[in-house]
Parts: C-alpha cells; structure tokens; sequence
C-alpha cells in the first residue's frame, strides 16, 4: 500500500473549518463539506471552559470532550472510571466556553454497552443537559444497533475505531491492523460506522498505509491520533499537545508549548514572592 494524503482541491478558504470566515457554530454538514472540499482540519480535546475557550478563540473546529479526561484530568490511570456525571459537567463546561466549534460529548465506558435504548438515554443526556452537538462512541460493528438508533433520533455520532482505550483491560495500548486480518476488520468496521450514519470516524493508533486507505474509501472523515498524515483531520489530547502531560508522552504526539515548566516556573516565582514578602506590593493592596 502507498500512503497518499486526503488533500484533493484546495479549500474555499471563506468556508474553511480552520481560520474561514464563519462565526456560527459548526455544524456536522459544515464537516461533510470540508471532505468534498479536501480540507485537512484539528481537533482538540478539552475538559472546562477556560481552556475551550481559548482553542475556540483560536479557531480550533471541533472539540472533543473526551474520556480520556480520566487520566488527563480527573487524575484516574485510565478512562474506565469515568462516569456520566462527570461527562455531563465538563461537557457542559466546555459548551458554555465555547462559541463557534462542534463540541462532542463521548460516551464513557458502561453508558452504552448495554445496547441501544442504554446509549440514547445517555446520548440524550448530553445533548440537553450538556448541549454537546454531537457524541463520541468507541467501536464499529458492535456498536452498530447503537449508532443507528442514535443516528436515528437525531443526534449526530462519531466513531472511535483502532486502538479504543475502554478496552484497555483487553486490548492493551497498541497498534492495531497490522495484520491482513485486523486490516479487513478494521475497513469493514468504518463501512459499517459510515453506512449506520456516522458522520466521522476516529482512527487511533493504525498504521498510515491502513488509515490512508480508509480514509479513500470513506465519504465520510476520518480523524487520525497515531494514524499517519493520510487522514482527513487529526486529533491530540490537548494535555499533551500543550507539554501540561507530565512523563512519558506517545510518541505520536507532537507538544507545541511547555505549559508543566511555565505553570512550575509561576507557581515557584508566586511562592517565592509570597515567602519573601514581596508579594502583595502596594498596587495589589486596598486602603
Ligand atoms: O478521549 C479522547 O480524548 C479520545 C481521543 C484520543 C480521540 O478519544
């Protein structure tokens, strides 16, 4: 297989996902539009209202409110603990700080294995309660009667193929297809994801070849995290897009700023002022 990227005209740029025109909320069509048009577009995780809004401001499209607010940001090692509430209030959170981007809601593990009327009740909770104008949920043929009762009701969904970090416990965190017969499952799960009324699929950790030759064969986008330069768009935990993770970051990620050492650096100089009396000065202080 040969890597060819997804790039096919070169964007309308009044109507791009990133830094077009548009000031409204993004949409799922504007999504689909952004494929007939060739354009490559980012995607953000984010967990409260402060930071959506600063990728909002920065045009950043599409936000996910992952679960992978487990280990990001609610200090569990993996996403498996997380729970509806919690999804709930960050959702809403990075709703309210948000004006213009899609914000997607994900479905954390137990919210929808159940089977479809489970995964519609909790959908249906974060469309209202939250006013996530979309949701996240990991897997393709199994989680199909789900999608399309979804799809179904209204609420646009995206799926989450590859490595799906829910399964941790049986998966482990690896690539995947990197045999024919994990390659053909893998393509067939994404027919399966687009033809039930996905709008978007996320490919984690999938070698490039596969995710290249995924992303031809679909009409709808596909979103890469470890998954080459062939996809339609890419996502990263904004975390470790920022340098906030601390240890060791995947090697598929790329960290833009070092926010641990300029967050240690203020909080040691505030620490520093504070013991040495410097801190307030007198254009702090009320008399
Ligand atoms: O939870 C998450 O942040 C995700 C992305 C890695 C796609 O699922």
């Amino acid at each position: 297989m040969t890597l060819q990227p997804a790039q096919k005209t070169p964007a309308d740029s009044s109507k791009a996902l990133y830094g077009g025109k548009g000031t409204r909320r993004i949409t799922v069509h504007d999504i689909a539009a952004a494929k007939t048009r060739g354009e490559k577009w980012p995607m953000l995780t984010a967990y409260d209202a402060m930071t959506a809004s600063v990728f909002d401001e920065a045009g950043i499209p599409v936000i996910l409110v992952g679960d992978s607010m487990g280990n990001c940001h609610l200090g569990y090692e993996t996403t498996v603990p997380v729970t509806m509430d919690e999804m709930t209030i960050l959702s809403a959170a990075v709703v309210r700080g948000t004006k213009r981007a899609l914000v997607v809601g994900d479905l954390p593990f137990g919210s929808y294995q159940e089977g479809p009327v489970q995964a519609l009740r909790n959908a249906t909770r974060l469309v209202k309660d939250a006013g996530v104008g979309a949701i996240k949920l990991e897997g393709g043929e199994r989680s199909l009667p789900q999608t399309e009762l979804l799809v179904q009701a209204g609420i646009p969904v995206m799926s989450h193929l590859g490595l799906t970090p829910q399964s941790v416990n049986t998966m482990g965190y690896r690539v995947q297809g990197r045999s024919d017969e994990a390659a053909h499952k893998l393509l067939r799960d994404a027919k399966a994801a687009q033809d039930a009324g996905a709008f978007a699929v996320v490919l984690e950790l999938v070698p490039a070849e596969l995710a290249a030759e995924v992303t031809r064969s679909l009409h709808i986008p596909t979103i890469g995290i470890g998954a080459g330069a062939g996809t339609d768009a890419q996502v990263l935990v904004w975390t470790d897009m920022a340098g906030l993770t601390g240890g060791k970051v995947p090697r598929f990620t790329k960290q833009y700023a070092d926010l641990r050492a300029t967050l240690g650096d203020a909080a040691r100089a505030f620490a520093e002022d504070v013991s040495g009396g410097s801190f307030p000065a007198e254009e702090h202080t009320f008399h």
